[in-house]
């Protein structure tokens, strides 16, 4: 039977309809929930993704402050932006959309933000909160496939979740909110041995390689839940993941679609992020 697809936009909807309320209550108690998002440069695909999210910010009543600086910006320039948005009460939220120019050491620029404020949940604090199991801001993208995982009511408990990618964005925090969840992870990446044998025993495969379509069927395994986080411009001029969607959809029994999958989820994410930012700093419980 072919696989069950999720559908991130749908889920993401109901995400967004949560932040959505979350704001109006802020709004009702005179705050007015605030992100502040950062682009340096003109990468294409970075464009796309930050225009979605301040289209996001504008569906659920937050407020967003663009700040597009230029390629040569110099990293003394943009720690004092960062600097300024970290002292700004009415800002609650501040994302730097990665990848940064290669001038600019990103973990330095990251490190500028406060941990309150860190609605990526990327800074060193969060990312330690997060592999202490204690309250934090998890990162979208992950927290997004968790929630995608939930919605199939699949339970991890004891299951194998294979995780294949070990970047600070997705790979690794991926594997501890699964871990947190009971599951058994693996993680694999780029010099992983028997990589198609691993995958294909994950009850749970999550693909964040950036490779358009290098997980095959063949390393699906029957029955499996596959999310793929993958955004990969292909020849075609079309957006791909990082799984062989119709050779995969033949064995999961549950995947996600690129795009319509991870991606709103992501952005949903972040939405919920910033009214607990907004919510905490001001002392209000949602
Ligand atoms: N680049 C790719 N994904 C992300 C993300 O989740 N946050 C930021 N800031 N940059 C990204």
């Amino acid at each position: 039977m072919p696989a069950q697809i999720i559908d991130g936009k749908a889920l993401a909807a109901a995400v967004k309809a949560e932040a959505a309320a979350e704001c109006a209550t802020l709004i009702a108690r005179g705050v007015q929930p605030c992100l502040a998002v950062v682009l340096v440069g003109e990468d294409p695909a970075s464009q796309v993704y930050v225009k979605g999210k301040v289209n996001d910010c504008a569906q659920c009543g937050i407020k967003s402050l663009e700040h597009r600086l230029p390629e040569s910006t110099t990293q003394d320039r943009l720690l004092a932006l960062v600097g300024r948005l970290a002292a700004d009460p009415a800002v609650h939220g501040i994302l730097v959309q990665l990848p940064l120019p290669a001038h600019i050491d990103g973990q330095a620029v990251i490190n500028a933000i406060p941990p309150e404020k860190d609605v990526d949940g990327f800074s060193p604090v969060n990312v330690g909160r997060m592999q202490l199991g204690q309250p934090c801001y998890l990162p979208c993208t992950p927290a997004g496939c968790l929630r995608m995982i939930e919605s199939t009511g699949t339970d991890l408990c004891g299951r194998h979740a294979v995780v294949v990618g070990r970047s600070n964005i997705v790979g690794k925090p991926m594997a501890m909110l699964l871990l947190a969840a009971d599951a058994t992870v693996t993680v694999c990446h780029s010099k992983t041995q028997n990589l198609a044998e691993i995958c294909q025993s994950a009850d749970i495969l999550v693909a964040a390689v950036g490779r358009q379509g290098f997980i095959t069927g063949d390393m699906v395994r029957p029955g499996a839940v596959v999310i793929d986080v993958g955004i990969n411009r292909g020849a075609d001029g079309k957006l791909h993941g990082d799984v062989d969607f119709a050779a995969a959809a033949e064995k999961a029994a549950f995947l996600t679609p690129v795009p319509g999958g991870v991606g709103p989820m992501t952005r949903a994410m972040l939405m919920k992020n910033t009214t607990r930012a907004a919510a905490r700093q001001n002392g209000i419980e949602l």
